[in-house]
């Protein structure tokens, strides 16, 4: 396990990847095949997870009448990581837990540090103080291009560009440079990230992840 200090037994996985890439669906698939065996499971998600996360949450994404500038939003989602990660997350690993959370630190760095172009070195200075030092087990990369991410969140309904929140609402190029910044990212640690190609069918997603997962629990096989 990757923490800075004290050793955890639960496994913590993080999912990562631009608008659209099927993030919380796998989430959802991976939490029940991790429960049918026999693996106690958290599936959590950032910002938010937390009722201050949520209040947050809500005004970083959809209060767009408000000027937001990229520090701003950085220090406002390390606020939300930090009560995500003392009062849930950290106590669920403690105990055990798979813990599977829906972005994290990365997500800062791709969209905060790559896409509006604040310095990562700062970015992660503020993210290790925020979550002193926790980082993910494994991250899996759910791969897809801004276009299709973009149309698959239209195509499903779930908002039009009219309702767009913040990030939604960016241009083109940022979610272009959010989604090399994840390739800079993964390539930079090959031992925790896993690419996955999000325009596959959503069952060979869920299975080749679980593949992934498999791999990990059998490395560290703590009680369930
Ligand atoms: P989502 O989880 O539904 O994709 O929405 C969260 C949005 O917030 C998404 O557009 C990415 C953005 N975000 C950041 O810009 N930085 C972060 O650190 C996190 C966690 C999310």
């Amino acid at each position: 396990m990757s923490e800075a200090g004290s050793r955890t037994r639960g496994l913590f996985i993080t999912l990562e990847g631009p608008e659209g890439s099927g993030k919380s669906l796998l989430g959802r698939a991976l939490a029940a095949r991790l429960e049918a065996n026999g693996r106690r499971v958290l599936l959590t998600r950032e910002p938010g997870g937390t009722p201050l996360g949520d209040v947050l949450r809500d005004v970083l994404l959809l209060r767009r009448e408000l000027h937001f500038a990229p520090l701003a939003q950085a220090l406002v989602l390390a606020a939300s990581r930090t009560q995500l990660v003392q009062d849930v997350i950290r106590p669920a690993l403690r105990s055990g837990t798979v813990v599977l959370c829906d972005r994290y630190v990365d997500s800062t760095y791709a969209y905060q540090g790559f896409g509006h172009g604040l310095a990562l070195e700062d970015l992660r200075m503020v993210m290790r103080v925020a979550t002193e030092g926790l980082l993910p087990d494994l991250t899996l990369l759910l791969d897809v291009t801004p276009e299709m991410g973009l149309a698959r969140k239209q195509r499903q309904g779930a908002t039009s560009p009219s309702e767009w929140n913040r990030f939604e609402a960016e241009t083109l190029a940022f979610h272009n440079r959010v989604r090399d910044g994840y390739h800079a990212l993964a390539a930079e640690h090959p031992e925790r990230w896993v690419r996955l190609d999000a325009t596959s069918h959503p069952e060979v997603v869920a299975a080749e992840a679980w593949h992934a997962v498999q791999q990990r629990l059998i490395e560290d096989p703590s009680p369930p």
